[in-house]
This record gives structure tokens, C-alpha cells and sequence, in this order.
């Protein structure tokens, strides 16, 4: 009981002391803009709690790519959120990184491993700062910041038809389904869609 009130009162502290600077090897609290109001890349995400990992997934029937492995992470502060509520808090940051699979390497003989070829691209939710409340940005292969993709995108029109909660595609993330189930988080055009 004791640990819980200190565990609410530290993360209240934490909400209430500026951002912690990555350079610092803090741990981030949340989204980081620049003055201008570009995404600065989330350093530290592969220390995040890790969501799924997605083997060659296309909305498209008739695409054929070179196998990818795309793995999503979400910052701690909002998975704890989420276990609560079955939804996702102010400045959620959802990673998805896009890899490449490869084949041949080492000892391995068939099946796909995980290769050094990275994109990442990222969903933030901040409702001061976005009207939509939420915002997509793509960093590439690199670490510089990211400028906002535009509203009018096919990220936010397929997110907001088809994804599970709260246009996140928590119906891919196997853990955290089950609770947004049990909470009756789930979105209407999911409801809509699911038999
Ligand atoms: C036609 C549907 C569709 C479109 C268009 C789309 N996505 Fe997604 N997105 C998905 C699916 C499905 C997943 C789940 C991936 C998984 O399970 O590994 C996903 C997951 C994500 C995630 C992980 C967090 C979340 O919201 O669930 C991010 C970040 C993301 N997409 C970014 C983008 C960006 C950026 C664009 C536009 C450039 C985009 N997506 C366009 C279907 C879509």
C-alpha cells in the first residue's frame, strides 16, 4: 500500500518536473517537440515496454515486398496507463520500427531474423498540442526531428476506420487486447468489423 501511494506520488512529481533531456540517460516522460514543433526522435525507445512484433503485414492484397518485420513499443508511463484504463493517456508515444528480414547469416538454415535496416515512425498523442489529439511522424532511418505528416494523410483515415482503440492497432498487440476487452474500450468501426 505504501509502495503504491509512493509510486503515485513519484510519478505525480514526475509529470510535474520539466522533461527529462535523453542526453541525460533519463528515461523519457513523453513526447519531445522542437520550437518549431517538430517530433525529436524518441531515443530511448527500445527500452519501452515491447508490444508485438508484425512479419510481413499488408493492407494491401496485391503488394509483394521484400519481407519486413515491423516491432511496436509504446513509453512506459502509457502502458501503465493502459493496464488501468483500457485506453491510452495524454502523450502516449507508440514506435513502430520497420526491419528487415533476413535469411541468410551464421548458423541459420531457414526462417527470417531481424536485420539492421531501420525505419521508425511514430504515433503521439497530445491533445493540447494536436486539434486531431493525435499525430503521426516518420523518421526515416535517422534520428534527426521529424516534421508532422499532414491530417489529410491515409495514416489517419485507415487508423481511425479500422484500428481497435483509440486508432491504435491494439488488436495486434496481444497483450493488451484482452484488457481493452474486458474494459469495453474497443472503437465502434472495430466493433463494426469484428464478427
Ligand atoms: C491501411 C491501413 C494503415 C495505414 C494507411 C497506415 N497504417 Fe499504421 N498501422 C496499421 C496496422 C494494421 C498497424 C498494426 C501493426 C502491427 O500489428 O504490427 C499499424 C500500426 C502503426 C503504428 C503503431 C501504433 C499504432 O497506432 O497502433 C504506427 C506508429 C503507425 N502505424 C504509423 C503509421 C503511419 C506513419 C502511417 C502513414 C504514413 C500509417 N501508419 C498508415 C495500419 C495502417
Amino acid at each position: 500500500m505504501i509502495g503504491r501511494t509512493m509510486t503515485l506520488l513519484l510519478s505525480a512529481l514526475a509529470f510535474l518536473s520539466p522533461p527529462v533531456l535523453h542526453e541525460s540517460g533519463a528515461a523519457s516522460i513523453g513526447p519531445e517537440f522542437t520550437p518549431s514543433g517538430q517530433m525529436r526522435f524518441p531515443e530511448r525507445y527500445r527500452e519501452w515496454i515491447y508490444l508485438t512484433t508484425g512479419f510481413d503485414m499488408s493492407y494491401d492484397p496485391g503488394m509483394k515486398m521484400g519481407h519486413v518485420f515491423d516491432n511496436v513499443f509504446v513509453n512506459p508511463e502509457a502502458y501503465k496507463a493502459f493496464v488501468d484504463t483500457g485506453t491510452w493517456p495524454d502523450k502516449t508515444v507508440l514506435v513502430l520500427e520497420n526491419r528487415e528480414a533476413n535469411g541468410k547469416g551464421s548458423i541459420n538454415q531457414a526462417g527470417n531474423f531481424q536485420g539492421h535496416d531501420v525505419t521508425v515512425e511514430v504515433h503521439v498523442k497530445d491533445e493540447a498540442r494536436f486539434p486531431g489529439k493525435w499525430a503521426f511522424f516518420a523518421f526515416g532511418g535517422g534520428k534527426q526531428p521529424a516534421t508532422i505528416i499532414p491530417a489529410a494523410a491515409d495514416c489517419y483515415s485507415c487508423h481511425a476506420q479500422h484500428a481497435a482503440v483509440d486508432t491504435t492497432f491494439v488488436q495486434f498487440y496481444p497483450t493488451l487486447l484482452p484488457i481493452a476487452t474486458a474494459k469495453h474500450t474497443l472503437s465502434a468501426p472495430y466493433l463494426k468489423e469484428t464478427p
